[in-house]
C-alpha cells in the first residue's frame, strides 16, 4: 500500500516537472499580414502548454517578425525578394484595389487583378521551391520528426511539405476564394439554394434572382476558376511528389479544418465533423486605454465615441476621399478616433483625432464606444461582436464585402459603398447605427451568442491540434466523400442505372403488351370468323 502511494506521488511529481506528457513538435506554414496575427494567438497558446513551435517564415514576410526574440522558433527561408519590395508590392495592390480599380471599366479591372495574381503565384512558387528543393532544410525538418503541421492554405505548398515529411496537418482559414478549397478539397456540402457563394455579399435568405446569381457563380467557381490556378499547382505537386496528384487531393488529406468564424457570424449551413468553427479566438476583454486617449474618450460626455479604422494595411486615401470622410465625421456629436496615416484632411473636425495606431480591442470594449466604422476584416468584426458594438461597413476588397453582408443580414451593421459614397451617405449610416437602438441590440445579441459557448474558441482550436498529435491524425472524422468521383458523389451513376432499369422495364412491358395484344387480336378475329 505504502509503496503504491509513493509511486503515485513520484509519478505526479514527474508530471509536474515535465509539464505535459503529450508535448509535441509543431511546424507552422503561415500566411503574412492579418492572417498571422490570428494564427500567432494559437501558436502562443501552444508554446504556453509546453509544445515546441517552429514557424517557416519567408525572409520577405513583414508581419511575421522573425527577428524579435520570442518563444516561437523561426526557420527563415531565404527569398530573392526583400521585405521592402514585398511591402511595396502590397501597397501597389492596395492603391490599385482602393483608389484605381473602382474607376476602371470591368474588363480592365479584371486584367489588373489577374496580373497581380500571376505575380503572387510566381512568388509563392519561388518560396515553395526554396523549401522543398533545399536538401539541407528538408533533411533538417525530416530529422526533427514533427508531430503536426499547422497550415494557412491561402499560400499553397504547406500541405505538399506535410506530405513530403509524412506529418499529419491541420488547416486554419477564414474562407477561400469562392469557397473552392472547403467545397472541393474539404468536401463541405454547399447547396447553392441557401449557402451563398462567398464574395457576392449575399445572405442565406435569397430571392429567386439572387439564387440564380448564386447558382451561376457557383458554376463559375466550379469550372472556370478551378481550371485557372489549380492546374498550375496540380502540375507542381505532381512533379514534387513524383506521382500523379492534384492540389485538391493533397489538401483533402487535412485532418481538421479550423475555420475562423462561428455561428454568431456564419449563416447556419451543413458542415462536416472535421470542420471546427473557432472565430473570435483572438478576442480578449478590454484593457485600460493610454492616459491621453482615455481623457479624450471621457471628454465625449454622454454622446460617446466612434472608432474608425480601415485596418493595418490601408495607409492613405485620395485627398478627395479623406476630405469627404472627415467632413462627415465632423458633423456627429460623438468624438471620433480615426486610425489614419495619410495627410491630415483639411475638413477634419474638432471632434476627430487621427492616430497612427489605436488599441482597437480596448477601444471597442470601452463603455463609451457607440459605433465602429470598419473595412470589414474578420479580426476587427470579431472584436466588435465580442464587445457588442454596432458597425458601419466600408468594405473594399477580398472577403470584406462578404463579412459586412453577414453583419448586415444579422442586423448589426449598415454598409456604405466606399467607391461611390458621398459625405451624406456616410453621415446617415453612422447616425442610423448610433440612433436606431435595433443595431445595438443586434450587436449585443451576437455578443451574447459569442460568449455563451461550452468551450472557448481558442481552447477548441488547441484541443483539436493536440488531439491530432495524440492520435496521429483524426481519420475517424474523414468523410468517405473524398474517395468518390463527382458523379458517384451526386449518385449520378445510381440514377443512371435506375433510369436504365425503368427504361428496360417499360420497354419489356410495352413489348409484352404489344405481343399479347397482337395475339389477342388474332384469336379474337379467329373467334369472330367462327
Ligand atoms: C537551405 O537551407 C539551409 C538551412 O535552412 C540554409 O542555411 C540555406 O541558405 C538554404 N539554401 C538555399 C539555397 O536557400
Ligand atoms: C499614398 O502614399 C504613397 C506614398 O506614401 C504615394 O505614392 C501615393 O500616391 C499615395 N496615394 C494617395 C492616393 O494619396
Amino acid at each position: 500500500m505504502v509503496s503504491e502511494k509513493w509511486v503515485l506521488a513520484l509519478l505526479l511529481l514527474q508530471l509536474c516537472y515535465t509539464g505535459c506528457g503529450n508535448c509535441g513538435k509543431v511546424l507552422v506554414w503561415p500566411c503574412d499580414m492579418s492572417h498571422w496575427l490570428n494564427l500567432k494567438i494559437i501558436l502562443e497558446e501552444l508554446t504556453e502548454k509546453g509544445h515546441e513551435v517552429t514557424v517557416l517564415a519567408a525572409s520577405n514576410n513583414f508581419a511575421i517578425d522573425y527577428i524579435k526574440p520570442s518563444k516561437l522558433n523561426f526557420e527563415v527561408v531565404p527569398m530573392a525578394i526583400s521585405r521592402e519590395e514585398t511591402l511595396n508590392n502590397l501597397n501597389d495592390f492596395l492603391e490599385l484595389a482602393v483608389n484605381v480599380i473602382p474607376d476602371l471599366p470591368y474588363w480592365k479591372a479584371a486584367m489588373k487583378l489577374n496580373e497581380f495574381f500571376i505575380q503572387t503565384t510566381t512568388i509563392m512558387k519561388l518560396l515553395c521551391e526554396n523549401v522543398i528543393y533545399n536538401q539541407t532544410l528538408m533533411k533538417k525538418l525530416k530529422d526533427t520528426e514533427y508531430n503536426i503541421m499547422l497550415i494557412d492554405p491561402v499560400m499553397p505548398c504547406g500541405d505538399l511539405l506535410a506530405e513530403l515529411l509524412t506529418v499529419p496537418f491541420v488547416y486554419t482559414l477564414r474562407v477561400s476564394m469562392g469557397s473552392i478549397m472547403e467545397k472541393y478539397c474539404g468536401q463541405i456540402p454547399s447547396p447553392p439554394s441557401f449557402v451563398p457563394v462567398p464574395m457576392l455579399g449575399l445572405s442565406d435568405r435569397m430571392t429567386f434572382l439572387e439564387r440564380v446569381k448564386n447558382v451561376m457563380f457557383s458554376f463559375f467557381f466550379d469550372f472556370w476558376l478551378q481550371q485557372y490556378d489549380f492546374r498550375f499547382w496540380d502540375q507542381f505537386y505532381t512533379e514534387a511528389l513524383g506521382k500523379p496528384t492534384t492540389l485538391c487531393e493533397t489538401m483533402g488529406k487535412a485532418e481538421i479544418w479550423l475555420i475562423r468564424t462561428y455561428w454568431d457570424f456564419e449563416f447556419p449551413r451543413p458542415y462536416l465533423p472535421n470542420f471546427e468553427f473557432v472565430g473570435g479566438l483572438h478576442c480578449k476583454p478590454a484593457k485600460p486605454l493610454p492616459k491621453d486617449m482615455e481623457e479624450f474618450v471621457q471628454s465625449s460626455g454622454e454622446h460617446g465615441v466612434v472608432v474608425f479604422s480601415l485596418g493595418s494595411m490601408v495607409k492613405n486615401l485620395t485627398e478627395e476621399k479623406a476630405n469627404l470622410i472627415a467632413s462627415a465625421l465632423a458633423q456627429v456629436p460623438q468624438k471620433v478616433l480615426w486610425r489614419y496615416k495619410g495627410i491630415k484632411p483639411t475638413t477634419l473636425g474638432a471632434n476627430t483625432r487621427l492616430y497612427d495606431w489605436i488599441p482597437q480591442n480596448d477601444l471597442l470594449g470601452h463603455p463609451k464606444t457607440k459605433a465602429f466604422i470598419t473595412h470589414g476584416g474578420t479580426n476587427g468584426i470579431y472584436e466588435a461582436i465580442y464587445h457588442g458594438v454596432p458597425m458601419v461597413g466600408v468594405p473594399m476588397f477580398a472577403d470584406q464585402p462578404d463579412n459586412i453582408a453577414h453583419m448586415k443580414a444579422k442586423g448589426a451593421a449598415v454598409d456604405v459603398n466606399m467607391n461611390t459614397m458621398t459625405s451624406a451617405d456616410l453621415l446617415n449610416a453612422l447616425r442610423t447605427v448610433i440612433n436606431d437602438p435595433s443595431y445595438k441590440e443586434s450587436a449585443m445579441r451576437l455578443s451574447r451568442i459569442h460568449h455563451d459557448q461550452p468551450v472557448k474558441p481558442l481552447d477548441r482550436a488547441v484541443f483539436w491540434i493536440e488531439f491530432v498529435m495524440r492520435h496521429k491524425g483524426a481519420k475517424h472524422l474523414r468523410p468517405a466523400a473524398h474517395d468518390l468521383t463527382w458523379f458517384q458523389y451526386h449518385s449520378l451513376d445510381v440514377i443512371g442505372f435506375l433510369l436504365a432499369c425503368v427504361a428496360i422495364a417499360i420497354f419489356l412491358v410495352a413489348k409484352c403488351c404489344l405481343f399479347s395484344c397482337q395475339k389477342f387480336g388474332k384469336t379474337g378475329k379467329k373467334k369472330k370468323r367462327e
